[in-house]
């Protein structure tokens, strides 16, 4: 397996202002960050290692002291940025550095109601989250959004694509509840799960001049182009580096917490050499395909779900191979869009995005959702 590395997502902090109750980088956490030197370093490394976007999260990255000189210690090395943050703390410093360094800012917003807010965030910072996009939106930045769906947010579809659309926000990050930590409780039925992923997929079909939806474009591009890329996401197909504050590296943040026990010792970027490191992530990094999952080999959509987050599986069932919780409900949704892509429904959407043209090579480690 060829592994290029292309993402490197950096937690430059583990401290958040907001206490999630379904952040799966909430628990077991020290409140550490990374020194300006450190992250030098980290920068560094990750450029040999040939990666070209960097995603700034945490904790809160905007937490940070240096965020500033970080974004632009980024920028002077040529590397696309986009920093993952929950939108709360955005003086006029930042805006200025964030416009005059092309950053992308993804804003966990989650819902637009103050007591879902709430129930999914911990803390009422709604108003002030709505304000700094508008903030972002006067000074030209492009703001995208990123919403977990859970128990507290599903019935904010609607509304939140609605906020969207009025805010300029053209490009929409769902996760699904990863079930960890303090979020093994989770309400959520299936049944409401489905309604919101159809939902969902008709807005995106029908308003996609306006609106760029993660889940649904890849599940179309990848029934369209019938190609057989087997990872679900960009970690387990290794294009995916995150570092902590102290310095280790995971495939990815669930991974981190959810997994941290299935390496012996996590790599360090601080205590090892380039070398060392990428011979490790070369020998230990688990790169599990649609085509090592036992229940997936007869599926005739294995190749468009691709057998999904193999942390939720892992912390579902004890067992990285299992069959994801929500196979049935994504079995059901994929074959709806199977059955338009077959009518011709999705004509228009298709060819809006350029597919025939221009096939997407998913996973390629382009930066349109983070
Ligand atoms: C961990 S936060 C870190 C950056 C920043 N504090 C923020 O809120 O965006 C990054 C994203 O992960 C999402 N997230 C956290 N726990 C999750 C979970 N259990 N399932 C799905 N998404 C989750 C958050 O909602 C947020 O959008």
């Amino acid at each position: 397996m060829n592994r290029t590395i292309n993402n490197g997502w950096i937690q430059v902090t583990n401290r958040c202002n907001l206490n999630c109750k379904y952040c799966y980088m909430n628990a077991n956490k020290d409140l550490s960050s990374m020194t300006f030197g450190q992250f030098k370093h980290v920068i560094d490394c990750l450029i040999e290692f040939g990666i070209k976007n960097i995603m700034l999260s945490g904790g809160e990255p905007c937490l940070h002291p240096d965020i500033i000189p970080m974004i632009q210690y980024i920028a002077a090395k040529g590397l696309k940025i986009g920093l993952v943050t929950n939108g709360t703390i955005i003086n006029k410093e930042l805006v200025e550095c964030i416009f005059a360094n092309n950053v992308i800012v993804q804003i966990s917003i989650d819902a637009m109601d103050s007591d879902n807010y709430i129930l999914s965030r911990g803390i009422d910072r709604l108003n002030q989250v709505v304000e700094n996009i508008k903030l972002l939106n006067k000074n030209d930045i492009i703001v995208t959004m990123s919403i977990t769906l859970n128990n507290a947010t599903i019935s904010e579809v609607k509304k939140v694509v609605d906020f969207a659309l009025s805010n300029q926000i053209h490009t929409l990050h769902y996760g699904f509840l990863v079930p960890s930590d303090r979020c093994k409780e989770n309400n959520m039925t299936m049944d409401q799960l489905f309604d919101a992923l159809i939902c969902l997929y008709e807005v995106q079909i029908n308003k996609y001049l306006h609106i760029q939806i993660d889940f649904v474009e890849n599940y179309v591009r990848a029934i369209v182009n019938k190609n057989k890329n087997p990872y679900y996401c960009n970690s387990m197909s290794c294009n995916n580096m995150e570092i902590q504050p102290n310095g280790d590296i995971y495939q990815c943040g669930a991974l981190e917490t959810i997994m941290q026990k299935t390496l012996e010792k996590p790599i360090n970027i601080f205590n090892q050499d380039n070398v060392q490191i990428m011979n490790r992530i070369k020998s230990e990094w688990k790169t599990i395909g649609v085509y090592d999952i036992p229940d997936c080999k007869d599926c005739n959509v294995k190749y468009v779900c691709k057998g999904g987050c193999r942390a939720i599986v892992y912390q579902t069932f004890g067992n990285l191979y299992g069959t994801q919780p929500l196979c049935n409900e994504l079995q059901k949704f994929i074959s709806v869009i199977i059955k338009d892509y077959e009518s011709g429904k999705l004509n228009s959407y298709i060819k809006y995005l350029g597919i025939v043209d221009n096939p997407l090579n998913d996973n390629s480690g382009y930066m349109k959702y983070f």
